[in-house]
């Protein structure tokens, strides 16, 4: 089996890549995380879905690809210039809705409300203000983060927070958890 050769992407992400290779943009999410996202999105028909940190609107691309038509995504980030990129290529979709912002400022205004999926793709989320994302999952939600696999650029004190990010959430007592060494290394968590 060649776990590579069967992913298809999303019709809209050629433009959207280009774009973001002139925005000079590298932290875009790998398709082997899309394709996870595409299906773990088509899992939840009519879900509320909710991505910490938009980049240019690849991950969103492919979880958009996979969200059925009474699916709703939240997505967030700070950065105005690479908001403008996803929006540009994404924005008719009415599933979808744009913040700019702090994703723990977002999250903090949107306490209360729950979510199937979340995938956490900033650090607000995932390093910090961890539990405020669990809080805002649905019981069977999924939470999702990435690039957790050592890389090259990783500073030296970033080995030591992904060890106490994966401990958290392995011994997290809500949640229920495992670990793929696939694309830039993924935690899969689903909550209750
Ligand atoms: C790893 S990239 C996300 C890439 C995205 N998944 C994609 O496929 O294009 C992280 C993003 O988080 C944004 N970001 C960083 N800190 C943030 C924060 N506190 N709140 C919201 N977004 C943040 C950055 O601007 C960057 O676009």
């Amino acid at each position: 089996m060649d776990d590579n050769n069967y992913i298809e992407p999303p019709a809209v992400l050629p433009e959207i890549e280009e774009d973001t290779r002139r925005l000079e943009f590298s932290m875009g999410s790998e398709y082997q995380t899309g394709v996870l996202l595409r299906t773990l999105a088509a899992s939840k028909p009519g879900g509320r879905l909710l991505e910490l940190g938009t980049g240019t609107g690849l991950a969103t691309a492919w979880i958009l690809d996979g969200m059925d038509r009474g699916s709703r995504l939240i997505t967030v980030d700070l950065d105005p210039a690479c908001l403008e990129v996803a929006k540009r290529h994404l924005g008719t979709d009415a599933r979808v809705v744009f913040r700019q912002g702090d994703s723990a400022d977002v999250m903090d205004s949107l306490r209360g409300s729950r979510f199937d999926l979340i995938f956490a793709d900033a650090w607000a989320g995932k390093f910090w203000d961890f539990q405020k994302a669990v809080d805002l999952l649905n019981n069977g939600g999924i939470y999702v983060i990435d690039d957790l696999l050592p890389a090259p650029a990783w500073p030296s004190d970033h080995p030591p927070k992904v060890d106490a990010l994966l401990d958290r959430i392995q011994n997290h007592p809500d949640l229920t958890s495992f670990r793929m060494s696939w694309s830039t290394g993924l935690v899969i968590a689903v909550k209750g």
